[in-house]
């Protein structure tokens, strides 16, 4: 087992890895907690015992439980439940759980803490660490949230034994951008030694910006294409699938722009592919209609798009691209 920390001063947080270590949530139960309320969904498989009275709350699956009205509910049913600012609320699941269920410890009460036992390889190493909580509204992805920082983390390794192939791999597709902010070797690693150094690359850029003012961007590496992939809404594609598919246009759009060779595009593919995760969107996509997305994003700054790109000194965050240099390279990229 690792224990991992958050560095934030008093609100510093651990986190442990490895498998089994969901059995050590009770002793990471706020003292003055007497009730915890569980958020998870009726498939997965974990229960969880906090060692004091405690009820489950369960959310429906997938994205699109990831909206205001299951905030609605579940704050709705934490005061039919009585429950009180020094109480706990327990996510046990993915990222949406984690996501909803953060949401929700953030605003309940002005904020009560929350602990998130995450479930999921993409919980593991990227939702239920560092805070963002939030929902997405019809015109995009998480734009209603807070920053909400846990008051600890497990990541269970066991729990990823039972997850759907697919699942797993889209968790990977997280994975795999970790590589690229300095961390080498995942794929040669014990599960548990990778999930725990992604979590150690995680924590340490959070501790140093948290509220993402500066390097805290760089976590979203292959993101600004994949929300807009996921935003069009249009294809089966899962979050780790899209990101997959958004590192390697990354990478493209680096090349285009002379930052990177055809060596270091070569590397991304290589990786994309070494998970078995696509590296080309599906056919039938607009370039404009994505451009148009991505304008509409909430990392995105006036005067052109914003993407984490790779350069020789490692990635940054790009701002002001022209529209028309993201279109070209979409066109190209496009099946
Ligand atoms: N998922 C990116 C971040 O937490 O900042």
């Amino acid at each position: 087992m690792r224990e991992l920390v958050v560095s934030l001063g008093e609100r510093s947080y651990p986190i442990l890895v490895g498998a089994g270590c969901r059995h050590r949530l009770a002793e990471l139960v706020p003292i003055r907690a007497e009730r915890a309320a569980i958020v998870t969904q009726e498939a997965i498989p974990w229960p969880v015992d906090t060692g004091i009275e405690q009820r489950t709350f369960f959310i429906d699956d997938g994205e699109e439980a990831k909206n205001l009205e299951t905030i609605d509910d579940l704050c709705r049913s934490f005061a039919r439940w009585d429950m009180h600012r020094r109480d706990v609320v327990v996510a046990v699941g993915g990222g949406v759980v984690t996501d909803v269920a953060g949401f929700a410890a953030a605003i309940y009460h002005r904020g009560i803490p929350v602990i998130h036992v995450a479930t999921t390889l993409l919980g593991q190493v990227d939702a239920a660490i560092g805070g963002k909580t939030g929902v997405n509204l019809p015109e995009g992805k998480n734009l209603v949230g807070a920053f909400w920082q846990p008051s600890a983390v497990l990541c269970d390794t066991e729990t990823l034994g039972t997850l759907p192939p697919r699942e797993y791999r889209s968790g990977q597709g997280e994975m795999a951008k970790y590589r690229f902010l300095g961390v080498p070797g995942l794929l040669d690693m014990p599960l548990d030694e990778a999930v725990a150094a992604c979590v150690a690359c995680k924590a340490e850029i959070v501790g140093s910006d948290e509220r993402e003012s500066g390097r805290r961007a760089l976590l979203n590496y292959g993101h600004t294409l994949a929300h807009a992939l996921e935003t069009a809404g249009r294809y089966d594609l899962r979050h780790g699938e899209a990101v997959a598919i958004g590192l390697v246009f990354a990478a493209r759009l680096a090349e285009r722009l002379g930052r990177i060779d055809a060596n270091r595009v070569a590397e991304h593919l290589a990786l994309v592919s070494a998970y078995d995760l696509p590296n080309r969107p599906p056919p039938g996509l607009d370039a404009l209609e994505l451009v148009s997305i991505m304008a509409r994003d909430k990392k995105a700054s006036a005067g052109g798009l914003t993407f984490v790109l790779d350069g020789s000194h490692g990635l940054d965050v790009v701002n002001g691209i022209a529209d028309r240099q993201v279109i070209d390279a979409l066109e190209e990229f496009l099946p």
